[in-house]
């Protein structure tokens, strides 16, 4: 481990709209900090032994969600690292509570075109599995981002910015951050 894992006292839990770079972000923020990397989606998909695609299909969006709120809490038992969690994460009351016990929330804000620019024709996101993808991304926004927004920090991703630059941006007002509330990092 190096010094900034153990300066990290809180889990860093990456929230955002789908397409905004949680899971790419996350895994180059943990490098970054020399600590551990969990992504929410993969583990639900482990404890559930199937696909999200496949999850929502046999057990509906509530079904996911139930999981999604257990599998989320026992990882935040976990010892700090960053985790990058699914879009619809921070939208349960649960989570947010928990995250904001033991954790710190970043969001990653995007816009509607970035967003879809990275998410257009890509599979495995059963919401987006529809007529109209690009305007379901647009009405969760108008839903999500005021909740988003709560979060502890927030940070733009734009398609022209590389992930690299969303990490530094991150470690900048982490800092900023941290000292004001009196933790180390
Ligand atoms: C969802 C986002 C997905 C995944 C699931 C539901 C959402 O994760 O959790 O398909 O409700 O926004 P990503 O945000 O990583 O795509």
């Amino acid at each position: 481990m190096g010094s900034a894992s153990r300066k990290l006292e809180k889990t860093l839990v990456l929230v955002g709209l789908m397409g905004c770079g949680k899971s790419s972000v996350g895994r180059r923020l943990a490098n970054a900090l020399g600590v551990g990397f969990v992504d929410t989606d993969d583990e639900i998909e482990q404890a559930a032994g199937m696909r999200i695609p496949e999850i929502f299909e046999r057990f509906g969006e509530a079904g996911f969600r139930d999981g999604e709120v257990k599998v989320i809490s026992r990882l935040l038992s976990e010892p700090p690292r960053v985790m990058a969690t699914g879009g619809g994460a921070f939208m349960s009351p649960l989570v947010r509570a928990e995250v904001a016990r033991v954790g710190t929330s970043v969001w990653l804000r995007g816009d509607l075109e970035t967003l879809w620019s990275r998410v257009a024709g890509k599979s495995g996101r059963p919401l987006l599995d529809n007529d109209n993808p690009k305007q379901v991304l647009a009405d969760l926004m108008v839903a999500r981002y005021p909740v988003y927004s709560t979060a502890d920090i927030i940070v733009d991703t734009r398609a022209d910015n590389s992930h690299d630059v969303v990490v530094k941006d991150i470690i900048q007002k982490l800092g900023a951050y941290s000292g004001k509330n009196g933790e180390d990092t």
